[in-house]
């Protein structure tokens, strides 16, 4: 009796551990502890035995049945939240996650909104040239029809390297390089970083601009109007209002400053347009004849116009960015956004 009850014991365990699925679990139950099961017939048998022995007997069938029962509970928990997980698509080892990711880095967003720029002047036939961020002091200013004591170079905050070398203070040398290089007619634009001795909301010693200019014979004021008109309605939307400003540069005559409509409160006003509905984004001209005689061409048979627009500037209105200053700082909660 004792034999067969461990004996029993033993099978009941090793069917238990090998039990896979929910729905081998009542056989198994029926098999080992229901009504008919031959352990049920042992306790049945108990009765038979010698009295002497039935207490002990008694006792080690009744913790057998105990331990069964406890194990059967356990397995079955154990079983049905196995079934539970897999439902969910969830197991303990999921082999089909995704292995760690490392964060892939992307385009800063001034070069994005830079290649945009560039792309839709491509567009209309403009050439992309590059030039030193290191210049000489001709190509910056002598050769723009800035000479040495010019009031003008004080707007340009320069930063001298010495007396005939400084870094760039915007990208309309690139006109006097390319157009001494080669002969009208010309459509080009060159990128690139300038900087000034300038820091605060709205100013970074260094900067991006776009500078683009054409020239050839008959080219008017109304042809710069016409190209930039086409990049504000590509760069922003068609319905982008924009108007010119007479302005001032020693390169360009006649010069204008290039607005266009708030594109926060679209010309209602508002504290990004300081009340006035308009926003300036470029400064542009007519290529001044004396520039042409530097480089020569004959200021009768050519004209052109040339503009130089401010690539921080476009992507703050484009996205909002109200600090010009979050370009640098490198804070990738930050960059991630674009
Ligand atoms: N170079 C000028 C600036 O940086 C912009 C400009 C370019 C104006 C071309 C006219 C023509 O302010």
């Amino acid at each position: 009796m004792e034999e067969e009850l461990l004996r029993l014991q033993k099978e009941a365990c090793r069917d238990l551990a090998a039990l896979q699925d929910l729905k081998d679990l009542e056989p198994f139950r029926v098999q080992y502890l229901g009504r008919k099961s031959e352990f049920t017939g042992l306790m049945r048998k108990l009765g038979q035995v010698a009295a002497e022995e039935r207490p002990r007997l008694g006792k080690l069938a009744n913790d057998i049945k105990v331990d069964l029962e406890e194990r059967f509970a356990t397995r079955k928990t154990e079983l049905e939240e196995a079934a539970r997980l897999e439902a969910s698509g969830i197991s303990t080892v999921d082999l089909t996650l995704p292995g760690r990711t490392f964060p892939i880095g992307r385009l800063h967003p001034v070069t994005q909104v830079m290649e945009e720029i560039c792309a839709i002047f491509e567009g209309m036939g403009f050439g992309v040239a590059e030039g030193p961020d290191v210049e000489t002091d001709f190509y910056n200013f002598e050769a723009l029809n800035i000479p040495k004591h010019h009031p003008a170079r004080d707007m340009h905050d320069t930063f001298y390297i010495n007396e005939s070398l400084l870094l760039r203070t915007h990208t309309s040398p690139m006109q006097a390089r390319i157009m001494e290089n080669r002969q009208p007619p010309l459509r080009m634009i060159a990128p690139g970083k300038v900087y000034r001795c300038d820091s605060d909301i709205t100013h970074t010693p260094m900067f991006h601009q776009v500078e683009g200019f054409l020239v050839d014979r008959k080219v008017s004021f109304a042809d710069l109007r016409g190209v930039l008109g086409v990049f504000i309605a590509r760069m922003f939307d068609e319905r982008t209002a924009m108007r010119a400003r007479p302005s001032f540069f020693p390169f360009t005559e006649p010069s204008a400053e290039i607005d266009i409509a708030c594109v926060i409160c679209r010309g209602k006003g508002c504290r990004v347009c300081k009340q006035t509905g308009w926003l300036e984004i470029l400064g542009a001209g007519m290529i001044d004849p004396e520039v042409f005689k530097q480089v020569g061409y004959d200021p009768e048979e050519y004209s052109g116009f040339a503009f130089g627009l401010g690539v921080e500037r476009i992507a703050m209105l484009k996205y909002g960015i109200n600090d010009i200053r979050l370009y640098y700082e490198n804070d990738l909660r930050f960059l991630s956004q674009f």
